[in-house]
C-alpha cells in the first residue's frame, strides 16, 4: 500500500509533460485521480495510457483561467468520488519577451493561466480538502520563482506570486491547524512541451528558443513526477526538481541580489536559456 492508495488527486494541465507524468505515476500507486487540459487530444492520449495501466480517471476539459468552471470543476470530482484530498495545480505556458516587447495582453495571458489558474485550483478545492481530513495542496511555481530572467519577466512574475501565494497558504494551514498539507514545486528545465508550446514577443523565434530550451532541459517528465511525489510523501513545502534548480537555488543564495548583475553579463547566453 503506498501513501497514494484510494486517495483522490486532482491534476491540471495533465494533456502534456508533468502533468501526464503525474496523472500516470499516481494511478500506478493507487490514486482515483480526475485529470483536464484544454488540449482534449493530449488529454485523450494520457487517458489511453491511465486506461492501460487499470487507472479509471475522470477526464474533463478545463481552462484553468476560468474561475467558475473551476469551482463547479471541483464540486463535480468531490461529488463523482465523494471526497477530494490533493490538487496539483500544473497547468502552466510560457512566454518570452522583454518587458519593452510584451504587451499587455502577453503579460494578463501568463498571469492567468500560470497565477490566477493556481488561485483559482486553490480556493476551488481547499474546503473540499479541509473536509476530506487528510488534504494536500500541490502547486507548481518554477525554478523561476526562486529567481528572475532577462526575457521572463511576465513567467517570472507568475512563478513568484505563485511561490508566495503557497508559502503563505502553507503558514495559514498550520495556524488554523487545518488538515491540509501544501507544497510549492520548483523544477528546474524538464523534458517536456512547454517551450514549444509557449509563445513569444514580435520578433522572436519561438522554434529556437524551443530548440536551445531542448538542449538544456536534462530531466524527464517521469523523474520530475517521482521527485514531486517523493516530497508530497514527506509533506515538503518546498520541492526543487533537477541539479540545475539545486545548484541555481544555492547560487542565488549565496549571492543574494547580486546574481542579476551575474545574469546580466552572460548576456544573451542566459537570455537564451
Ligand atoms: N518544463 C519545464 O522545464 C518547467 C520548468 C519549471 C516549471 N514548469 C511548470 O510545470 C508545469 C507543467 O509544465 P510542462 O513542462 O509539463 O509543460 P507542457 O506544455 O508539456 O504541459 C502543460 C500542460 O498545461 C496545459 N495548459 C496550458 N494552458 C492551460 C489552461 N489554461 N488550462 C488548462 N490546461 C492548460 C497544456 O495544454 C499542457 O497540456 C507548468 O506550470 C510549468 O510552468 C515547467
Amino acid at each position: 500500500m503506498s501513501h497514494f492508495t484510494d486517495k483522490v488527486a486532482v491534476v491540471t494541465g495533465a494533456g502534456s509533460g508533468i502533468g501526464r507524468a503525474l496523472a500516470l505515476e499516481l494511478v500506478r500507486r493507487g490514486a482515483k485521480v480526475a485529470i483536464s487540459d484544454i488540449d482534449s487530444v493530449g488529454l485523450a492520449e494520457t487517458t489511453k495510457l491511465a486506461l492501460a495501466l487499470g487507472g479509471d480517471d475522470k477526464v474533463d476539459s478545463l481552462n484553468v483561467a476560468e474561475r467558475e468552471a473551476f469551482l463547479g470543476y471541483s464540486d463535480a470530482v468531490a461529488t463523482h468520488f465523494g471526497k477530494v484530498n490533493l490538487i496539483f495545480n500544473n497547468a502552466g505556458i510560457a512566454f518570452t519577451g522583454d518587458v519593452e516587447e510584451s504587451e499587455f495582453k502577453d503579460i494578463d495571458r501568463v498571469m492567468d493561466v500560470d497565477f490566477w489558474g493556481v488561485v483559482n485550483g486553490t480556493k476551488a478545492f481547499l474546503p473540499h480538502l479541509i473536509a476530506s481530513g487528510d488534504g494536500h495542496v500541490v502547486n507548481v511555481s518554477s525554478i523561476f520563482g526562486i529567481f528572475s530572467m532577462p526575457s521572463q519577466s511576465a513567467y517570472n512574475a507568475a512563478k513568484f506570486a505563485v511561490r508566495g501565494f503557497t508559502e503563505s497558504l502553507r503558514q495559514e494551514m498550520l495556524i488554523n491547524k487545518r488538515p491540509v498539507k501544501v507544497t510549492c514545486v520548483h523544477p528546474g528545465g524538464i523534458k517536456t512541451n512547454i517551450a514549444r508550446n509557449g509563445t513569444a514577443a514580435v520578433g522572436r523565434d519561438n522554434d529556437d528558443l524551443a530548440k536551445a530550451f531542448d538542449k538544456i532541459a536534462r530531466t524527464s517528465p517521469e523523474q520530475a513526477a517521482n521527485v514531486i511525489l517523493q516530497g508530497v510523501e514527506k509533506g515538503k513545502p518546498r520541492v526543487l526538481i533537477g541539479m540545475d534548480a539545486v545548484m541555481l537555488d544555492a547560487f542565488v543564495r549565496l549571492v543574494g541580489a547580486r546574481y542579476q548583475r551575474v545574469f546580466a553579463l552572460l548576456g544573451h547566453r542566459v537570455a537564451k536559456l
